[in-house]
């Protein structure tokens, strides 16, 4: 199997900064150091009220982190425009709403925004991978290889928070919406609440290339220090697959 890339999302290194609101912890030296313990690519997202990343982080992370960006924001104007100056060399799309924590489920392709299209295209005729997070639904899928993403992202949060021993249902789903996302020729990513104990299911998939992670990685770093947990993550994912970390 090819090697799973982790991406590290650095947004609540900015949650903890705003807290206080000064510029320590600061999430562009946090990607420095993701990055220098082999995490292999940083994630933010923008959202559109800035609770935790700002613009400032964004342009700097791009300007200074020396690994691939992804770039996780709603598909409005604001949002594309910004990716258009920037260029990430990825986007993925997140439907995004005002109240909630964290975000809540795949984009609905099925019920989406007469904007959505005009995001796509703009943001590919930027130099942009587009990626859409889904829910592992081959029909959701099928609406984003339609819709002309290069990937999707298979949300696997119900799957993460679920007991261990319920596990099994949200896991074939994934399965399923892995081995559909193939079949449309998507690279297939996944994320959401994922953590040390449900990484290793995901990273024996051998159709998802890429995972992001945020919230458990960075809460971990408290107890442990980011280098040590992008260390264990990488391991964990190096002997599920059968690769080297
Ligand atoms: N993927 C997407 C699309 C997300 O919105 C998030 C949360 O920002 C993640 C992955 C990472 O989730 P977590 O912070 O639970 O690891």
């Amino acid at each position: 199997m090819t090697r799973l890339l982790l991406s590290v999302n650095v947004d609540h290194v900015a949650t903890l900064r705003n807290a206080r609101g000064g510029t320590f912890p600061c999430p562009v030296e946090a990607s420095r150091q993701a990055i220098a313990a082999g995490a292999d690519g940083i994630t933010v997202h923008l959202r559109e009220d800035r609770r935790h990343m700002r613009d400032r982080d964004v342009e700097r992370i791009r300007a200074e982190i020396p690994a691939p960006l992804n770039f996780e924001m709603a598909a409005t104007e604001e949002m594309v425009a910004i990716a258009e100056r920037l260029r990430p060399p990825a986007c993925c799309l997140v439907p995004e709403k005002r109240a909630e924590l964290t975000t809540e489920g795949g984009l609905d392709l099925l019920r989406a925004s007469a904007f959505l299209p005009e995001a796509i295209a703009r943001l590919r005729e930027a130099g942009v991978r587009v990626s859409i997070f889904v829910e592992a639904d081959p029909i959701q899928i099928a609406a984003a290889a339609r819709l002309g993403a290069a990937c999707v992202e298979l949300h696997t949060g119900p799957y993460a928070d679920a007991a261990p021993e319920a596990r099994g249902p949200h896991l074939t789903r994934l399965r399923v919406g892995a081995a559909s996302a193939r079949s449309h020729g998507l690279i297939c990513h996944a994320g959401h609440g994922l953590a040390y104990d449900s990484i290793g299911d995901i990273a024996r998939m051998p159709e998802v290339s890429e995972v992001s992670i945020g919230h458990f990685l960075i809460a971990q770093s408290l107890f442990e220090g980011l280098p040590t947990v992008i260390r264990r993550f990488q391991s964990l994912i190096a002997a599920a697959r059968g690769t080297t970390a």
